[in-house]
């Protein structure tokens, strides 16, 4: 849906990071966590094309959403600029989101909500004894959320989902500096297990989240990632968690004009399922409407 929603607060974060909450009570009681919007900055041709920016937060009694993004252009530097009281043509809420919780403790198994899903026991799954029909059974799996930057945007609902279960998740978060490093504080604050990763060694462990991966003791949990961030580390994420057999989802980023299914900008390949690949193996999917969020096995890095 189209909806012009009202600023009521921007808030700069660290620099070069702001969180937008906006009044949209329609589309605020639409969402789904891991969609995200099309945010128009202008009525005018500058700039011309609409920008994709996932849901952050979302409160449907409140009608309020909320967008974290990182200035990286001429749309989000404008957008930036804008302050409360001022108006936005906003289209969503677009995409297909995280599997959430719910899902899991109303199927028999992780490879039942795979299958169910997506389709294909060829190309997902996780271990079959995982059984999570019982709500108390979410303490037999670890929520791990990774993160590489403004990749921490779409994770805040899903890690709600898991603490109102009773979950322990972990967050591991890595980013350039730790300036570069935004809401570590509040995952906590939600009994997150938030450890950061940082390049030039500002904050955490020095290197890249991969090695947190890498180092984690996950005792007898199966841990259950959701990954969003630049496209190489989610390709060292999914083979990780292929190695380990972890399930994994992640949400991919990619340039997006239409948002809506239209005009092609956005394919990326995903493996085939359903014969119709012409024996290529894969096929194209659109982020915008078949994702962002895919099991990783599905993607074809
Ligand atoms: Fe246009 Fe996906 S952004 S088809």
């Amino acid at each position: 849906m189209l909806a012009d929603a009202a600023i009521l607060s921007q808030e700069l974060l660290k620099p070069g990071f702001f969180r937008l909450v906006l009044s949209a009570p329609e589309l605020a009681r639409r969402c789904q966590p891991g969609q995200f919007v099309q945010v128009r900055v202008s009525d005018g041709i500058d700039p011309l094309l609409p920008r994709p920016i996932s849901i952050h937060g979302f409160d449907g009694e409140q009608g309020t959403l909320s967008l974290l993004y990182h200035v990286a252009g001429q749309g989000t530097g404008k957008l930036s600029r804008l302050a409360a009281g001022a108006s936005l043509k906003v289209w969503g809420p677009l995409g297909r989101g995280w599997v959430m919780p719910d899902h899991l403790t109303k199927t028999s198994s992780l490879r039942d909500v795979d299958n169910r899903i997506r389709g294909s026991e060829d190309l997902v799954g996780g271990p079959e004894d995982i059984q999570t029909d019982a709500p108390g059974d979410a303490g037999k799996i670890l929520p791990l959320f990774v993160a590489g930057g403004i990749g921490v945007a779409p994770l805040p609902p899903l890690a709600k989902a898991w603490r109102d279960l009773g979950a322990e998740a972990i967050l591991l978060y890595g980013a350039r500096s730790a300036d570069q490093t935004v809401t570590a504080d509040e995952f906590a604050a939600m009994g997150v297990d938030v450890r950061i990763a940082t390049e030039d060694g500002s904050a955490g462990v020095t290197g890249r989240v991969t090695e947190l991966l890498k180092g984690l003791h996950t005792g007898d949990k199966l841990p259950l990632l959701y990954a969003c961030g630049p496209k190489p580390m989610l390709k060292a994420v999914a083979q990780l968690a292929d190695e380990r057999g972890w399930p994994c989802q992640v949400s991919l980023e990619e340039r997006m004009c239409c948002g809506l299914g239209a005009c092609l900008s956005c394919v990326c390949k995903k493996k085939a399922d359903d014969g119709k690949d012409g024996g290529k193996g894969w096929t194209h999917a659109k982020v915008c409407t078949d994702g962002p969020v895919f099991w990783s096995r599905e993607v074809v890095w």
